[in-house]
């Protein structure tokens, strides 16, 4: 036997108990005659005292052993005279009466503890000993957990797990293709999906009635913290459901997940329309552990010969409480925070409400007090307030500049804590989205998607203000799951289609398998799709998603431990009838 016990598991009820340890050595420390070492496994840390007075031999031995060797020890459980109150052994240590060392270990690269002296390109390198330190192994622990409880959650609601081919055709989610050539049908490619959208629908026509599956899915899109080139989802569908069914079922695993992942009750979600998220939060993943709501100023600031804003489409505000104390470089820090190219706006109102409630602001010689009265009622502004004001020529994009200023506001201010959750629902999305380069729409979330049944004769008249019948979850200003009530007759799905400028040949090259099962008796259906790792690292608390992958990609899609992508051996391009232009890498 290996092992008696784990490094986790000893505690001052074993005191005197012979065991047997294995696991790595985390560090060595000499003191006087007496040797400790630190041994680690993924259950914990378990302290060993070599006593040179008793075994001179042992203790010589125990002096030879590097860090990260693999070894196994006998020893009699005993009381520390130091307790640590910081591990949970760490009133006891083991005394070594034998040793025996399985493996040496090369030196690593960086130390194999949660506050590592290695940066994150040799960690990731090594992603096999970053993944020993304790603090991203919790995370995958959890990951481990939160799955096995969403399989708790949809298998007692009657889903079934079923497994979709990564092998097949491109799926229309809007990203583009991850695809793979095939030997066999040279010339020809699969597409890896983006999701099995298509499969679970034909999974609904099948009778499956309440489909899951616990899924990795491929998007060639650009990196970002919370997006990864292979994902994973929590997919899912369900036949002869409205989106109040949909709704109430994941809220349900939601809540499920809280309650026993994190022990928190989740109150019933709020809705809010996209619209709204819009208006108020200039997002549709809006963050809203703040309030911080934006107000529209049209009315309250234009005409008064200020020329910005009179000659603006929109003037929008948030009034940050208490923070009338940022001074004059605080401000001018955040009106370098939105003129950024990355945000764009050209500039940034302040208004000060001072503590006799008069109000002092950036653009005073245009506004008598009144008028500045006027803003502090329509901002619900108290003495100690800081309003800050936003305008443009383009309502939407004044919005989504305004919404960073309110994220911004939001960290300055403390008011974006990891450790509070706040969830809703975002509902009714557009069914579709204008492309101004393209001259065309696009599916908002997927073709597929319904649009609200009284919103059908506006497909003729007026497809940009047809709604869906889409929702995403969105917790903490993420988007950690979304999905729609799907078409099921053929008719409405090729309407969708023309609108989308598929041609009826485009179409059926397409998505002909998919129509055609649909003249089978498609069942009313919809469903929806959690990102996996969005919703481990908003429980982890973490600001990638990175860490709560066992093997991620970095920023340019490159797994730098086994060095992917790479170049194919010219036999294998051959096999493959492909040609390679010539590529430098710089
Ligand atoms: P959607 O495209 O909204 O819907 O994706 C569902 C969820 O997947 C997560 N996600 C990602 N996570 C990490 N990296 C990425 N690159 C990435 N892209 C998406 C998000 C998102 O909410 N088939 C539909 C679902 C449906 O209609 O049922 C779909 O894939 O958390």
């Amino acid at each position: 036997m290996y092992r008696t016990h784990t490094c986790g598991e000893l505690r001052i009820a074993n005191l005197n108990e012979q065991v047997t340890l294995a696991g790595w050595v985390q560090r060595t420390r000499k003191m006087g005659g007496m040797t400790f070492v630190d041994l680690r496994d993924r259950y914990g840390i378990t302290q060993l005292v070599f006593n040179n007075e008793v075994d001179a031999d042992l203790c010589e031995q125990a002096n030879h052993i590097g860090r990260e060797y693999v070894i196994q020890i006998d020893g009699v459980v005993a009381e520390r005279s130091s307790k640590n109150s910081k591990i949970p052994t760490g009133d006891i240590e083991i005394i070594v009466c034998s040793l025996n060392v399985l493996n040496t270990s090369a030196i690593p690269p960086f130390t194999i503890e949660d506050e590592s002296d290695g940066g994150d390109d040799i960690r990731m390198q090594y992603r096999y000993l970053d993944l020993r330190r304790q603090c991203v192994r919790k995370n995958l622990e959890l990951r481990h957990r939160m799955a096995f409880e969403v399989r708790r959650y949809l298998d007692s609601k009657g889903f079934l797990e079923v497994e979709t081919p990564v092998l097949i055709k491109s799926t229309p989610e809007g990203a583009r293709d991850f695809v793979v050539p095939s030997r066999m049908n040279q010339g020809q490619f699969y597409a890896l999906p983006q999701s099995p959208q298509t499969f679970k629908q034909l999974l609904m026509v099948s009778g499956f009635d309440r489909y899951f599956q616990i899924v990795k899915c491929f998007r060639d899109e650009d990196l970002r913290a919370d997006r990864q080139p292979e994902f994973t989802q929590i997919d899912c569908e369900m036949s002869f459901v409205e989106q109040e069914d949909i709704l109430e079922m994941f809220e349900g695993m939601s809540r499920h997940l809280f309650k026993t992942i994190k022990g928190i009750d989740l109150p019933k979600l709020p809705r809010i329309t996209w619209h709204d998220a819009m208006k108020f939060y200039g997002s549709d993943k809006p963050d809203t552990r703040f309030e911080m709501r934006f107000v529209e100023l049209m009315d309250v600031m234009q005409g008064y010969g200020f020329s910005v804003f009179d000659e603006a489409k929109y003037i929008g505000g948030i009034c940050a409480k208490g923070a009338a104390t940022y001074t004059r470089k605080q401000i001018d820090q955040l009106t370098e925070f939105v003129k950024r190219s990355q945000i764009g706006a050209k500039g940034l109102v302040y208004a000060r409400i001072e503590a006799d409630g008069n109000v002092k602001s950036s653009v005073d010689k245009f506004y008598t007090q009144d008028v500045l009265q006027q803003l502090k009622g329509a901002m619900s502004a108290e003495p100690g307030d800081l309003i800050l004001i936003m305008c443009g020529n383009d309502a939407n994009k004044t919005r989504k500049q305004l919404c960073e200023l309110r994220l911004e506001m939001g960290t300055q201010l403390g008011l974006r804590p990891k450790d509070k959750y706040s969830c809703l629902w975002v509902v009714d999305f557009p069914l579709f989205e204008w492309n101004e380069e393209d001259q065309r729409f696009y599916a908002m979330h997927h073709p597929f998607t319904s649009p609200k049944p009284e919103d059908i004769p506006l497909l003729d008249t007026n497809p940009g203000a047809v709604r869906a019948n889409a929702y995403d979850m969105v917790i903490n200003g993420v988007e950690v799951g979304g999905g729609s009530i799907r078409i099921h007759e053929s008719n409405l799905q090729h309407k969708m289609f023309e609108l989308l400028g598929f041609s009826p040949e485009k179409a059926e090259e397409q998505f002909g398998f998919l129509m055609n099962a649909f003249k089978f008796g498609a069942p009313p259906h919809g469903g929806l799709a959690y990102g996996l790792d969005r919703f481990v690292s908003l429980f982890a608390e973490l600001d990638s998603i990175r860490d709560c992958i066992a093997f991620p990609k970095n920023n340019a899609g490159r797994d730098v431990m086994i060095d992917a992508p790479a170049a194919l051996d010219q036999t294998q391009l051959d096999e493959l009838a492909l040609i390679v232009k010539q590529h430098t890498n710089n």
